[in-house]
C-alpha cells in the first residue's frame, strides 16, 4: 500500500541544476512536490537543501537514466510514494559537441559513432524508455502531464530553412537526438488521446546553464517557465505540440 499524498508529485530527470533544478524549484512554489532525479546521492541531497533554502520541500532519488535499474528503481519508488506520478519532466540531457554557440568539433560527415550514439542514449532511448516504464504511474494521476525537455535544434523545419536562425547553428548528435525525441512526443500523443495523460515537447530558451553555456542570452528562471508551463497544463490544454514559452514551434 502507497503512503497517500495531498499534494502533486513530479518527476525531474537530471534536477540537480541547470534547468531542472530551477524546474524543480518553481514547481514547489506551485505546491508541487518535486522529485529530484540525480545521478548521485549526494548531488540530490544538495539540491535538495537549496530548494529547502528557498522554502520549497522536495525529495531525491539516485537516477541515472541511461541505467535500467535506476528507471525500474524510480518506478518503484514513485508507487510506494504516491501510487501515482502526476508529472514526468524528462530533462536529463547531455551535448557532446563542443560549447553551444561557441565550438564545433564535428560536422554531420565527421561525427564520430560513439558521440552519436551516447548522445542518443541520454536523449532519446532513456527518456522512451523511463516514460514507457512510468506511464502506468501517470495514468493512474487524475491529470497525468509529461515534458519531453527537446531543443529548438531538434526542428527539422527550421534546420532546413536558409532564413531561419538556427540555419547556420548544426549540432549533428544532438540534433538529430531532439528531433527524435520530438517524433516519440508525436508517437506518444497520439496512443495517449482521449486519455487524461498529455505529452509536450519544449524548447526552454538558450539558457545560461552548464550546457547552455556563458553565450546564453537567457536566465535559468525564464528558461523554466516553458517546462513548468507544460508540466501544469489545464485539461484542456494542447497535447502532442511543441511549445517555446506559449508559442508553438515547427516540428
Ligand atoms: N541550456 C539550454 O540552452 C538548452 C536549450 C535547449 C534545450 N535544453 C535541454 O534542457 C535540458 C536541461 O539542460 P541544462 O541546460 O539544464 O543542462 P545542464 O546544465 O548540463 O544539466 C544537465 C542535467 O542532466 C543531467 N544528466 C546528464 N546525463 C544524465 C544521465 N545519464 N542520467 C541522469 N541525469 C543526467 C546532469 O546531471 P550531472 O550533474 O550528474 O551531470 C544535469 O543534472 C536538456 O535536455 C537540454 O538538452 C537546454
Amino acid at each position: 500500500m502507497s503512503t497517500p499524498l495531498n499534494t502533486q508529485i513530479a518527476f525531474i530527470t537530471g534536477g540537480n541544476r541547470g534547468l531542472g533544478l530551477e524546474t524543480a524549484r518553481q514547481l514547489g512554489k506551485l505546491g508541487i512536490l518535486p522529485v529530484i532525479g540525480a545521478r548521485s546521492e549526494q548531488a540530490g541531497l544538495d539540491a535538495v537543501a537549496k530548494l529547502k533554502a528557498d522554502g520549497v520541500t522536495a525529495e531525491s532519488i539516485v537516477f541515472d537514466a541511461t541505467k535500467p535499474a535506476d528507471r525500474a528503481r524510480a518506478v518503484d519508488f514513485f508507487q510506494a510514494r504516491a501510487g501515482r506520478l502526476d508529472i514526468l519532466v524528462n530533462n536529463a540531457g547531455v551535448y557532446l559537441e563542443g560549447e553551444p554557440g561557441v565550438s564545433r568539433p564535428y560536422t554531420a560527415s565527421t561525427l564520430p559513432e560513439k558521440v552519436l550514439r551516447d548522445t542518443m542514449e541520454t536523449n532519446f532511448f532513456a527518456p522512451v524508455a523511463l516514460t514507457q516504464a512510468l506511464l502506468p504511474l501517470l495514468k493512474k494521476a487524475p491529470a497525468g502531464r509529461i515534458v519531453n525537455l527537446a531543443s529548438i535544434l531538434g526542428s527539422l523545419t527550421l534546420h532546413s530553412d536558409p532564413t531561419s536562425p538556427i540555419y547556420e547553428m548544426k549540432s549533428a548528435a544532438y540534433d538529430t537526438s531532439k528531433t527524435a525525441l520530438n517524433a516519440f512526443t508525436v508517437q506518444l500523443a497520439f496512443e495517449l488521446k482521449g486519455s487524461s495523460v498529455k505529452v509536450n515537447s519544449a524548447h526552454p530558451g538558450w539558457v545560461h546553464t552548464e550546457m547552455g553555456g556563458a553565450s546564453a542570452p537567457m536566465n535559468v528562471e525564464d528558461g523554466a517557465k516553458t517546462s513548468v508551463r507544460l508540466a501544469t497544463l489545464p485539461a484542456e490544454g494542447p497535447s502532442g505540440g511543441f511549445f517555446h514559452m506559449g508559442d508553438a514551434l515547427p516540428w
